[in-house]
């Protein structure tokens, strides 16, 4: 039972960002498109968070997110101030909404990395300022964004792709579930069947790839689940959080690396994707994440110009390039 004061009638509701299905489709595409812009012409946008502030919480190591998040609000003149994951969890020294509505007093958004989902929920319920999800249990709504960026440089269109994801669906795989078929994108998720997408996400993101004309599917064959791909992803088997599973994830995934044969099954210009750490000879061989075909450096610099842009449609204000 929540023992807090009422909350005060926030109006209007700040644009947080806590699960892809924030941004509806034609959303997703501006901010796509606003990231691409940013990348082509970066000092265009070195004014667009004017001194304005980025609190990062984070409750779990990083390096991507972190930095580039940084990055970004000091190359668009704002900055960022981080609160080291060795300072606890949230919650645990004061409550997730004091926390929200101390920091909604000196910053203008708050990124936040946490274990639970509903502390990203509570964060945003009780903030008055953008909250942005920079990694949950359940979602990685930022990273999806880096990888579609990615995906659509490399291919021009999202024409005929399909991403095939490998392994545990975890967080990046439930993110990238629900952008792909916004996108008009075919899916895949191939694992053991223990490990697949929660269901209430499957059911909502079959919906929106029946709308838009392309497909969700989810199989424990590999060989089957990659054939036609224009992608194959992977990530760790054992996610922040869950390394007393990590050897009985291990077992059960020992059948799912992303090796030559498994590239070899996709389509010949497939590339292949990781949200990066990889544990190289677990979910992909080193041959593969070293091959021509791996672009996971690209996804880490996406991550670079898909925060500004996230950064500047949730913050609003001056995001207009300065021609
Ligand atoms: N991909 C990703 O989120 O990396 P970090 O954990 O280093 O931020
Ligand atoms: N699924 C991974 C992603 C890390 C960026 C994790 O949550 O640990």
């Amino acid at each position: 039972m929540n023992s807090h004061a009422s909350k005060p009638e926030l109006d209007p509701r700040p644009r947080h960002f806590l699960r892809d299905s924030d941004l509806a489709a034609d959303e997703l595409k501006t901010v796509l498109e606003l990231a691409r812009r940013v990348k082509a012409r970066p000092r265009d946008y070195r004014r667009a968070l004017d001194g304005r502030g980025v609190a990062l919480l984070f409750e779990k190591p990083s390096l991507r997110t972190r930095m580039t998040f940084e990055v970004a609000a000091r190359q668009m003149g704002g900055f960022g101030v981080f609160q080291d994951h060795r300072d606890g969890r949230i919650g645990e020294r004061e409550p997730a909404p004091d926390i929200a509505r101390n920091l909604d007093r000196w910053f203008d958004a708050i990124v936040a990395r946490t274990f639970s989902h509903r502390t990203q929920e509570l964060l945003a319920e009780w903030s008055s300022v953008p909250v942005i999800n920079a990694l949950s249990e359940a979602y990685h709504p930022c990273q999806a964004l880096a990888d579609f960026m990615t995906i659509l440089e490399r291919f021009g269109s999202f024409e005929g792709v399909k991403v095939a994801y490998v392994g545990d669906a975890n967080n990046v795989a439930h993110s990238l579930l629900h952008c792909a078929p916004q996108l008009g994108v075919s899916i895949s998720i191939c694992g053991p069947r223990r490990y697949g997408p929660r269901q209430a996400d499957l059911r909502a993101a079959r919906e929106t790839a029946a709308a838009n004309g392309c497909e969700v599917e989810v199989t424990q064959d590999l060989i089957s689940g990659v054939a036609g791909a224009a992608a194959v992803y992977t990530d760790v088997w054992t996610s922040m959080g869950w390394e007393q599973e990590t050897q009985q994830r291990r077992l059960a995934f020992a059948e799912y690396q992303v090796d030559e044969r498994v590239m070899a099954a996709a389509r010949k210009d497939a590339v292949f994707m990781h949200c990066l750490p990889a544990l190289r000879g677990e979910e992909v061989s080193a041959a593969v994440i070293e091959s021509p075909q791996s672009v996971v450096f690209d996804q880490a610099e996406n991550r670079l110009h898909a925060h500004k842009a996230i950064l500047m449609h949730t913050m609003g204000g001056n995001n207009g390039a300065e021609g």
